[in-house]
């Protein structure tokens, strides 16, 4: 199996999970204050053509690869989350920027950005489940939990870009760094100069899967702490000996990928190229014969031979367009039921055009504002990440 994820190139479930009272997008108010257009309204892509060039050099439109393609075609860049979040960083000029893409995301831009830019997200409900699934009083009570163990200053906390920025500035706070799909082992090779273990947040696949198929680690020197239990469900003994702490979080969109889907589509399409996201399940990721980030899947397929065959695991958006994109070659969704990201979906015309014409008017919709405090700590675990060769 070939690992591009760690290459330097360049996710509702979840509140099932959360228990009663934890709605985020609550806590976000989901509401989307002012007249949406219609959907069915012929005039949308007119309007947000027009309404871009009205803006002009004034304003930058960043588009996750999940996007759909509808709102992907008014991206000044398109990328995945490490590289929206350096282009992000590179736009001193641009007055607003909208981000199509999710919360944590918007947030990223917003503590890289200065306070001069104006950060939107179309719709506030964009959320990711994954995220959400690693709030800050957990994540802090089990660092309490390690530090009474005397184990707080020999672990080094890594959180995946898809944390809020109350995470991120956690991790800042204490000596760790931020990683992406892109860096994840550029990243836990950094982490692991310092200290001996490494609290990983929230997705325990990119974890696992980085920590023993990129950095030599077996799945005994994994633990997983589920914050719904008392102590994680560890002993101490074992959070002792673990070199990676998996925190119990994983995207509801890749985790639908099953072993039985790799087998299935071997014994239908002979000699089709199996390639995946390493937020899918280990089990699933080992079965594969490529894995990488969004932008290693998208090179893979630029770069695959005309007439090969490729059954990719991510996001429905993304494959259906390196599909079109790619009539010379067989590409194909992984599963066999549709899976696309709800939250990532939530960005369609309506929420575009309300957004860059509520700009055009003056007025600027559902900033993405991170409290000072938190993002100057957020900010050091990006900039950590930001350092980091690659
Ligand atoms: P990347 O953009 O880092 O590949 O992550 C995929 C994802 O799920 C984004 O939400
Ligand atoms: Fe979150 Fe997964 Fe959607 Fe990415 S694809 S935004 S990780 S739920």
């Amino acid at each position: 199996m070939t690992t591009g994820f760690a290459e330097p190139s360049g996710t509702s479930v979840a509140l099932l999970l959360l228990g009663a009272g934890a709605d985020p997008n609550a806590e976000r108010g989901v509401s989307c204050p002012g007249e949406l257009p219609a959907p069915s309204d012929p005039t949308l892509v007119e309007r947000a053509w027009a309404a871009k060039r009205a803006l002009g050099e004034r304003l930058f439109v960043l588009g996750h690869h999940y996007q759909r393609d509808e709102v992907i075609q008014f991206a000044d860049v398109t990328g995945d989350s490490f590289k929206l979040a350096r282009e992000a960083a590179a736009r001193p000029e641009a007055e607003y920027i909208v981000f199509c893409g999710v919360h944590f995301m918007a947030e990223s831009a917003d503590i890289l950005t200065s306070d001069a830019q104006k950060v939107v997200l179309p719709d506030l409900a964009a959320g990711c489940s994954m995220a959400d699934m690693a709030a800050i009083a957990q994540v802090e009570a089990a660092w309490d939990l390690l530090a009474e163990l005397d184990l707080a200053d020999s672990t080094v906390p890594v959180t995946y870009m898809n944390s809020s920025a109350a995470i991120k500035a956690f991790v800042g706070r204490n000596g760790g760094v931020v990683c992406t799909s892109s860096n994840a082992k550029q990243v836990l090779t950094w982490a692991f100069t310092r200290g001996q273990r490494v609290l990983f947040l929230p997705d325990q696949h990119l974890g696992r899967n980085t920590a023993v198929l990129q950095m030599g680690m077996s799945l005994d020197d994994c633990v997983l702490y589920e914050p719904h239990k008392p102590n994680g469900g560890l002993t101490p003994q074992q959070l002792r000996e673990a070199r990676m702490i998996l925190w119990r979080g994983h995207c509801s969109v890749h985790g639908r990928f099953t072993r039985e889907c790799v087998d299935e589509v071997r014994a239908r399409v002979p000699g089709v190229n199996v390639l995946v996201h390493p937020e899918c399940r280990h089990e699933v990721v080992t079965a594969a014969d490529y894995v990488g980030s969004t932008e290693y899947i998208i090179r893979t397929i630029n770069e695959a031979p005309a007439g090969s065959a490729w059954a990719v695991g991510t996001e429905l958006n993304l494959v259906r367009r390196l599909a079109n994109a790619h009539p010379d070659k067989t590409v194909m969704f992984l599963d066999r039921t549709v899976c696309y990201c709800s939250t990532m979906n939530r960005i369609d015309m309506p929420h575009l055009v309300w957004a860059l014409e509520e700009l055009v008017a003056g007025r600027v919709p559902n900033q993405i504002v991170v409290d000072p405090d938190v993002a100057a700590y957020a900010r050091v675990a990006l900039d950590r990440m930001l350092a980091l060769p690659g």
